[in-house]
């Protein structure tokens, strides 16, 4: 087995990797299924990363459909322990406007009828893992770290709600939301985050903000487009690979 130092798993807009070199590309099946799509496992800052597109690498799978447990057990039977999901978010707060970044530490879960845990098939254990800090710290750290040694601006903190999707959200969920107090909003969150604790993995999230969540910006009519969501991500992710060798380094 490969051993990996880390894995990144890219959400809409993040289709490779293109800082990787010496790609290899490997198609596992799991027990649960087949992941997303090919694991191209490559160096990064002399370190083994490996990248899976959540979506497809054509995005063609929504966020209800993703098969989240392939994915995860897919990178840890290549060796992956490590798990940074990019996520690309709305933004509800202030701080989490278009092109920010942020490194949440919380998350409540809006979706439904996922499968959300490895509990599910009759004979396994049921597993009540701890979830009260649902991304792992010294992960979460570590990127940090990086970020601010680059000077880059990563918002270190803030909560994820994970919604279902594929539609964007209404005014008036967006504004429940926030009262909930989420600072972000994006569709594939969970039950991401939630499998890769079952698993035993290290799993933070880096979400990228791409436009206001409905009614959450200056004008509270804009209309939301894909345009939009993807020239945001492209521009935001200028910065993330320098982050991801920062972090390796
Ligand atoms: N809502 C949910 N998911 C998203 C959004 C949004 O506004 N933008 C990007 N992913």
């Amino acid at each position: 087995m490969t051993s990996i130092d880390l894995a990144i798993i890219g959400g809409t807009g993040v289709y490779a990797l293109v800082d990787l070199g010496d790609v290899d590309t490997h198609q596992p099946v799991t027990h649960y299924g087949a992941p997303s799509g090919p694991i191209r496992i490559g160096t990064l800052a002399g370190k083994r990363v490996a990248f899976l597109a959540r979506h497809g690498e054509g995005h063609s799978i929504p966020p209800h459909q993703i098969n989240y447990r392939a994915n995860l057990a897919a990178l840890k039977a290549l060796g992956a322990q490590t798990v940074l999901a990019l996520n690309t978010v709305g933004g509800i707060t202030e701080r989490c406007g278009p092109r920010a970044l942020v490194m949440p530490d919380q998350l409540i879960d809006y979706t439904w009828g996922r499968i959300s845990t490895l509990s599910e098939e009759p004979g396994t254990e049921v597993l009540h893992v701890d979830f009260g800090d649902p991304y792992t710290q010294s992960l979460r750290e570590r990127v940090l770290a990086a970020a601010g040694r680059l000077g880059i601006d990563l918002v270190a903190e803030g909560c994820y709600g994970a919604t279902q999707g594929p539609r964007l959200e209404t005014k008036a969920e967006i504004t429940r939301m926030k009262r909930d107090g989420c600072d972000l909003v994006g569709m594939t969150g969970m039950p991401e985050a939630g499998l890769a604790r079952e698993m035993g993995l290290d799993y933070a999230c880096l979400g990228i903000v791409a436009n206001w969540a409905a009614g959450a910006g200056p004008d509270p009519d804009e209309i939301i487009t894909m345009d939009e969501v993807l020239a945001n991500v492209k521009a935001a992710m200028d910065q993330v690979p320098r982050i991801l060798q920062a972090m390796l380094d």
